[in-house]
């Protein structure tokens, strides 16, 4: 999968680098590249917002920097023989991010991510890419940020450890929160390793006895009791 992103802070999605996605990306599975919006801009300020239409507080991003910089990372890709791009805008105003979603994007060869920043960006950018590609603008809460960095990183890691080969072991994806198939609906059953005991707390007896379908159930049954306690909703 081709990962771009282009955001004022490139420094900020340096983490990307680093645990399974840095190995994803040593190992050609992901191919992520970061660019500096601010590469576009022509003043000597370098500026990449401006004062909101109708008044209101803050800044608005404008839309030319983010034109220009969004046209040569379609190029380019392009020139590279990509086929089609997806748009990912992240905002607190955006279509709730869920698993099902990272599933979907994590069936995309192409992924294109436009960080926000101030009061988001000048409407039209999303409006015009529109006419030319898919484009998303995604939430991943109900909170806000100060920019999209944050949340293209939460996007990035959701998406790309389903890529076949990114997580040692699939069946780690199948049993764990919010997963599709048996599990569906229910967040995960909480886990335990060495020591038997710690500062007093012991690992319950079920999981020592090595009996596979006790086990089996009793995780169910904790997974459907920590839903019913942290999210009542998904029941
Ligand atoms: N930018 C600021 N807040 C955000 C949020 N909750 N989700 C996605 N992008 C954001």
């Amino acid at each position: 999968m081709r990962i771009d992103v282009v955001s004022v802070f490139p420094d900020y999605l340096a983490g990307l680098k680093l645990s399974l996605l840095g190995r994803a990306q040593a190992d050609g599975l992901v191919d992520l590249a970061v660019h500096d919006l601010r590469q576009w801009t022509h003043d000597r300020h370098r500026t990449v917002d401006d004062t909101p239409y109708g008044g209101g507080p803050g800044m608005v991003m404008k839309p030319e920097p983010w034109g220009e910089a969004l046209d040569a990372v379609l190029e380019r890709g392009s020139a590279a023989g990509l086929p089609s791009a997806r748009l990912v805008v992240p905002t607190p105003a955006g279509r709730r991010f869920d698993q099902p979603t990272a599933q979907r994007l994590a069936d995309e060869p192409w992924l294109v991510f436009a960080c926000g920043r101030y009061e988001g960006i000048d409407q039209r950018v999303a409006d015009h890419y529109a006419e030319r590609l898919p484009v998303e603008e995604i939430s991943i809460g109900d909170y806000v940020l100060s920019g999209g960095e944050v949340a293209v990183m939460a996007i990035i890691e959701a998406v790309a450890r389903l890529l076949p080969g990114v997580v040692g072991n699939p069946e780690s994806l199948v049993e764990e929160s919010h997963a599709p198939g048996e599990w569906s609906g229910l967040v995960e059953y909480p886990v335990y390793t060495k020591p038997p005991v710690w500062r007093g707390l012991a690992v319950p007896d079920v999981l020592l006895s090595g009996h596979h379908a006790n086990v089996a159930q009793w995780r169910r049954e904790q997974a459907r009791r920590r839903t019913a306690v942290h999210r009542p909703d998904l029941l």
